[in-house]
């Protein structure tokens, strides 16, 4: 067996790591080896314990290791580990679909299998671009995203993304996409919205009005438009109401536009509710789902879709979806993915959510005050707070600033890896956390603050 020492130096000779700038890794950084994983916690392979803080880049709803989860798995290696469903099918990929369409929405009824969140909004941007060619509307090709946006890392996923940073490189390669503003608005009125679950969202109004405007002059070349609700991840954790998706759904209905709502990251439970935009008391055409979609075990997502979308797929070769992964629908995730709906069911994990948010919310208002903190903001178990320099009027998410990152390193020293997204510190928890564990890491979260900027 290599030593940790061994791994690191050949690591930093053959792998190339994702969004890392590798100059600085290899010249500057010891990552942390992780060798084994529980609950909340890495153990790195010297030993020292890490509270994963962002649950594994958001995949890990239910824990490390769960031990209902790893018995599926094994379970399931025992009779079979992969098959095509290309004209074939398999139970635990039928049982999974039979459980999970129900939470998704009233005529959400039919499910398309991939591997990652990338590849699910892959999938619903194919579905939505064929639909309406099938339905003799061929002009209806473009798609509309929200300002900041962040989809996926396919080239499809990336054009209906809305950032610029991270596509930057990309440039014309990306298809064309109509970018609206983004609904974080006038943070003033955020406290009516009413939802409890929330704090410090912003308004709607103003970004609302300029998105009606924009959809109803291009609606007839608009095929759909894609939003991640209420919570813009990758953006910085900017936080949004329930009230903007209710009202951009109206306006898809008016104008006859698919709505694709991206539920990779906020599903499974982490606002409150199982599926995100359900606080809107509306339904998506068509859902994305990956990362909590198999407990964050296995590379496994989901594209599904309505009645209205699936329907027009009933024909002949040019009705027909020509696409599809290798390893779509594969049963060892299939199993972990129905296991996991079966934990959330059985040991009610988003009806015990209210002590642990309120828990979430009480450490969040310990650090608020501190003099680096700004808009600090919760939806459900997703807390961020933005760090700017005291002298520095603005609050602005910013990719770019190490601040972050200086935080990052006193974090770690503490047993906590909070990977920033630059000056973005946030807390995306699998949801089995105790609120004593999250006391404790609030514990460690003021200690690093005031060893890095001060009191
Ligand atoms: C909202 C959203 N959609 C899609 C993706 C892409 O998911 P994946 O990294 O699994 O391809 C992400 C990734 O963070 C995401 O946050």
């Amino acid at each position: 067996m290599m030593t940790r020492k061994e791994i690191v130096a050949l690591d930093k000779k053959l792998i190339w790591h994702p969004y890392t700038p590798m100059k600085k890794y290899i010249e500057e950084i010891d990552p942390v080896v992780v060798e084994r994983a529980e609950g909340i916690y890495l153990y790195d392979m010297d030993g020292t314990r890490y509270v994963d803080g962002n649950a594994s880049w958001w995949v890990n709803v239910l824990g490390h290791n769960h031990p209902r989860l790893m018995n599926a798995l094994r379970a399931q290696t025992e009779t079979l580990a992969h098959c095509s469903m290309a004209g074939m099918t398999h139970g635990p990929a039928v049982e999974l679909a039979d459980k999970l369409l129900p939470l998704c929405g009233e005529s959400l009824n039919h499910i398309f299998f991939s591997d990652d969140g990338s590849t699910a909004v892959e999938v619903a941007v194919r579905m939505a671009y064929q639909y309406w060619q099938i339905k003799g509307r061929s002009q209806k090709r473009r798609f509309v995203t929200l300002k900041g946006a962040f989809h996926g890392e396919t080239v499809g996923a990336a054009s209906v993304s809305g950032g610029e940073l991270f596509h930057k490189a990309l440039g014309p390669l990306l298809f064309d996409r109509i970018i609206l503003p983004s609904p974080i608005g006038i943070a003033s009125r955020g406290a009516e919205s009413g939802v409890s679950t929330q704090s410090g969202v912003g308004w709607f109004d103003e970004p609302f009005a300029a998105a009606k405007k924009i959809l109803e002059e291009h609606a007839d070349e608009v095929a759909a438009i894609i939003v991640e609700p209420l919570v813009q991840g990758a953006a910085g954790m900017l936080m949004y109401s329930p009230e903007y998706l209710s009202e951009l759904r109206a306006l898809c209905n008016d104008l006859d536009v698919l709505l694709i709502v991206d539920e990779v990251f906020v599903g499974y439970g982490r606002t409150g509710t199982f599926l995100a935009h359900h606080q809107a008391g509306i339904d998506a055409d068509i859902t994305c789902l990956a990362k909590g979609f198999s407990g964050g075990v296995l590379p496994m997502a989901a594209t599904v879709a309505c009645d209205r979308v699936f329907d027009a797929f009933l024909g002949g070769p040019d009705e027909t979806l020509w696409y599809g992964h290798s390893f779509t629908g594969n049963p060892i995730g299939c199993a972990v993915a129905l296991e996991t709906l079966k934990v959330f069911d059985e040991e009610n994990i988003i009806g015990g959510l209210g002590p642990k948010f309120d828990a979430m919310q009480r450490g969040l208002d310990s650090v608020k005050d501190h003099p680096w903190v700004r808009n600090p903001r919760r939806t459900g178990i997703i807390t961020a707070f933005t760090l700017t320099s005291p002298q520095a009027g603005e609050s602005a998410s910013d990719y770019l600033d190490d601040a972050g990152w200086r935080f990052y390193v006193e974090a770690r020293k503490r047993g906590a890896l909070i990977r920033p997204m630059g000056n973005v510190v946030y807390f995306v928890l699998p949801l089995t956390i105790t609120v004593e564990q999250i006391d404790s890491l609030f514990a460690i979260v003021r200690e690093s603050l005031e060893a890095t900027f001060g009191k």
